[in-house]
């Protein structure tokens, strides 16, 4: 069966286009790491179609979401190993700049999905190519997890830094949103995009050092490579500079 005959729910033409050229990536046997987000899921929901067609495949999910799509779709799941890195992570971003530089995080899993994405041989990301920017914070803020407790002084030291921090919303509760990670996240809005590649690490030193900063969702220098879907079923491939 081709993957395209799965209708994923969510069937954004672009989105499937790209979730299905990372199929033609994973090989017979493969650990693949599963990232979170609309994109990712149309991913899992394509993997699992192939998996249910004699695919052999296990799964590593980056949230609790991705875990129960899997579950549903028939991937078996393991947890990360000591012993074995993945053969490849499958994820989304939110920005995406042209060397590769990334912003994820809007979905509320950076953590983990920086967990998976240092775990594998290799980051393949799925966007749109509305997602392709000039300059990373052209179009979102900079998702940083936090640990609750400290969250007051991490907003003051971000404020710092030039960045405008606010914390993110449960929309049914009203109350901050905690995550899987039992932390909170402030989306971090810029004065202006970041200026270079220099500046995004500058920037993600900066806020890596604050006492209380889980992580970020500067993701730099870690996609190998990043398949742009376009509505009428193209993919554009971009490589890291260096991957083959
Ligand atoms: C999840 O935490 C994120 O990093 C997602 O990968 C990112 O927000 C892109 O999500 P969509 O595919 O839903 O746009």
């Amino acid at each position: 069966m081709s993957p395209l005959d799965v209708r994923p729910g969510d069937d954004d033409p672009a989105m499937l286009a790209a979730a299905a050229r990372a199929l033609e990536l994973v090989a017979d046997g493969a650990l693949v790491g599963l990232g979170s987000g609309r994109t990712a899921s149309v991913f899992v929901r394509l993997l699992g179609a192939r998996v249910r067609d004699g695919l052999r495949v296990t799964g590593v999910p980056a949230s609790g979401a991705t875990a129960e799509l899997a579950r549903e779709a028939g991937i078996p799941l393991a947890p990360l190993s000591e012993d074995e890195l993945l053969d490849i992570t499958v994820d989304g971003a939110d920005e995406v700049a042209p060397n590769l530089d990334l912003i994820k995080g809007h979905g509320g899993a950076l953590v983990r999905e920086r967990i998976i994405a240092g775990a594998s041989k290799r980051q393949v990301i799925l966007v749109g190519e509305e997602k392709l920017v000039r300059l990373l914070g052209e179009r979102f803020a900079l998702p940083v997890e936090v640990i609750p407790f400290a969250a007051g002084p991490v907003a003051r030291a971000i404020k710092a830094a030039g960045l405008h921090p606010r914390v993110r919303m449960d929309a049914t509760t009203g109350n901050e949103l905690v995550n899987e990670n039992g932390n909170i996240t402030l989306d971090c809005a810029f004065h202006a995009p970041l200026a270079d590649a220099r500046a995004a690490r500058a920037l993600e030193s900066v806020l890596r050092a604050i006492p209380g900063v889980v992580d970020t969702g500067l993701f730099l220098g870690t996609a190998e490579r990043v398949l742009v879907g376009h509505p009428d079923g193209r993919v554009e491939t971009l490589l890291r500079d260096g991957a083959a």
